[in-house]
C-alpha cells in the first residue's frame, strides 16, 4: 500500500515535472490557503524585524538545505528544498523565492517548479501578552500532487513557527 502510494506520487511528479521548466495553468490546479498563528512572548516590531531577516526566514525552514541570495537582486533567493516521499525516497527541488517587506511582515512568492506556486504571507500584530504572529499559504498545484505539498508545507512551517517563537523568545529574555 505504501509502496503504492510512492510510486503513484514519482508518477505523478514525473508527469507534472516533464514538460518542464513551467506548466501552463490549467484546470488540473487547485489553490489552497493553509493558515497557522502562534503567540511569541516579545515586543512588536522585533517580531517584525526577525520576519524581515529573509536569510534567517530561509534558515529556520527545516527543508531547507541550500540557499544563495541573487547578486543583482538581494530580495531574490535560490533556494534548495530536500522533500521526503514514503519509503525513504527523497529528491531535492530547486526554486526561486523572491521576498517582500511589508508594514507589518513580510510576503514571499516562490516558483516552487513542477507547475508549483507558494505564496507566504506573514503578519505581526500586538495582542494582549504579546505578538500574534500569522502566516498564511497559498498553494497553486497540480491536483495530483498538492496534497503531497500542502503537508510538507503543514509539518514543515510548524516547526519553522515553533523555532521562530524560541529564538525571538530567548532574544527578548536577554534583552
Ligand atoms: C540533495 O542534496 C544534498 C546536499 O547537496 C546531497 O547530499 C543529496 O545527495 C541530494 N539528494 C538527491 C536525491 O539528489
Ligand atoms: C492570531 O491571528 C489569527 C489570524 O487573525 C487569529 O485566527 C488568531 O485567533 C489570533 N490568535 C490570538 C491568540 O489572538
Amino acid at each position: 500500500m505504501r509502496y503504492q502510494l510512492a510510486t503513484v506520487l514519482l508518477s505523478a511528479l514525473a508527469v507534472v515535472a516533464a514538460p518542464a521548466p513551467r506548466l501552463p495553468r490549467s484546470i488540473f490546479d487547485k489553490t489552497t490557503s493553509v493558515t497557522s498563528s502562534i503567540l511569541v512572548n516579545a515586543p512588536l516590531a522585533d517580531t517584525i524585524a526577525a520576519l524581515q531577516d529573509f536569510q534567517n526566514m530561509i534558515n529556520l525552514n527545516p527543508l531547507v538545505i541550500s540557499s544563495t541570495p541573487d547578486a543583482a537582486n538581494p530580495n531574490v533567493y535560490t533556494i534548495i528544498d530536500k522533500l521526503a516521499l514514503p519509503l525513504g525516497f527523497e529528491f531535492n527541488t530547486t526554486y526561486k523565492a523572491t521576498f517582500t517587506k511589508t508594514p507589518v511582515g513580510m510576503d514571499t512568492i516562490s516558483d516552487a517548479g513542477l507547475g508549483v506556486t507558494i505564496q507566504n504571507h506573514w503578519v505581526a500584530e500586538a495582542i494582549e501578552g504579546g505578538t500574534n504572529v500569522t502566516e498564511t499559504d497559498t498553494v497553486t498545484a497540480n491536483f495530483v500532487v498538492s496534497p503531497f505539498i500542502e503537508s510538507e508545507i503543514k509539518s514543515s512551517h510548524g516547526q519553522l513557527l515553533e523555532t521562530f517563537k524560541s529564538q525571538l523568545e530567548a532574544k527578548a529574555g536577554q534583552a
